[in-house]
């Protein structure tokens, strides 16, 4: 059984293609970056796979199970923090993650454990009464990645979790997803930072205008032994543009 399994999934926006025909499969405990330059399709690939966004076309199978059929089943099992973060602004971070914990059915002591642990490995510490509205934009990253690993998901999807995060709590964040791939579970995450990716993800998938252009471990992908900065351009790139008229 695959952990994530992906037959043509296209989406189509008016004209736009955003996502064309992808099909990929992940092995349980697997850990795919995926890359792609601005509008590639990156978030509306992981907006389907997490049940916000209706595929055009194309089926989504996740821990063998089909995501159309048995969402609820589906959502149980994943854990996810999308582009916009998706938080409820006018909660504070410990009570929106009770909110989250609370939609998992979990215990409000259980919650309330693992809320201090990960605040406490993520340093993240606002006024009690602050709301996520006036956190800062990496403390409401912080809460939108403690809301996607509460419940002790089997499968996370990260969009741009590095992004916005300053360098010790990168480090952090590296180490706990170093920690969730030890036991088990399988990442995706989407990056534009390629050391991270390169130091951190053993496969790797590229896409280009919605099509996927590359995938496999990264040892095999940059077979010449070039840096994933050259795998990528080499793939993906455009053509250098001259310099600005008016500098
Ligand atoms: N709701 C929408 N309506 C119309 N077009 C959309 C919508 N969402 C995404 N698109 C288009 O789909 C394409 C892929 O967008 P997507 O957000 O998936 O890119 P991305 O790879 O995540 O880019 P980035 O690196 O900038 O985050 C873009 O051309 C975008 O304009
Ligand atoms: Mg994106």
């Amino acid at each position: 059984m695959h952990a994530l399994e992906l037959d043509s999934l296209t989406k189509r926006f008016g004209d736009k293609v955003a996502v064309d025909g992808l099909s990929l499969a992940l092995a349980p405990g697997a850990f795919l970056g995926l890359l792609g330059r601005n509008g590639a399709g990156k978030s509306t690939t992981l907006k389907m796979v997490t049940g916000l966004l209706k595929p055009t076309s194309g089926s989504i199978r996740v821990l063998g199970l089909n995501l159309e059929a048995d969402p609820l089943a589906v959502k149980r099992q994943i854990g996810a923090m999308p582009e916009d973060m998706a938080l409820l602004d006018m909660l504070t971070g410990p009570q929106y993650l009770r909110f989250v914990g609370r939609m998992y059915g979990m215990p409000d002591a259980l919650i309330d454990g693992r809320r201090d642990e990960l605040f406490d490995k993520l340093d993240l510490s606002a006024p009690p009464k602050q709301l996520i509205a006036d956190y800062s934009f990496g403390m409401k990253k912080k809460v939108a990645l403690c809301a996607a690993l509460i419940h002790g998901p089997r499968v996370v999807f990260l969009d741009e979790p590095f992004e916005g995060i300053d360098p010790v709590t990168s480090r952090t964040i590296k180490d706990i997803l170093h920690s969730l791939q030890q036991s088990g579970v399988t990442l995706v995450l989407t990056s534009h930072i390629l050391e991270v990716v390169e130091r951190l993800c053993p496969l790797i998938a590229i896409l280009d205008e919605g099509r996927l252009k590359g995938f496999g471990p990264l040892e095999d992908l940059r077979r010449g032994g070039e840096s994933l900065e050259q795998l990528f351009v080499n793939l993906v790139g455009g053509t250098q543009k001259g310099s600005l008229s008016w500098l």
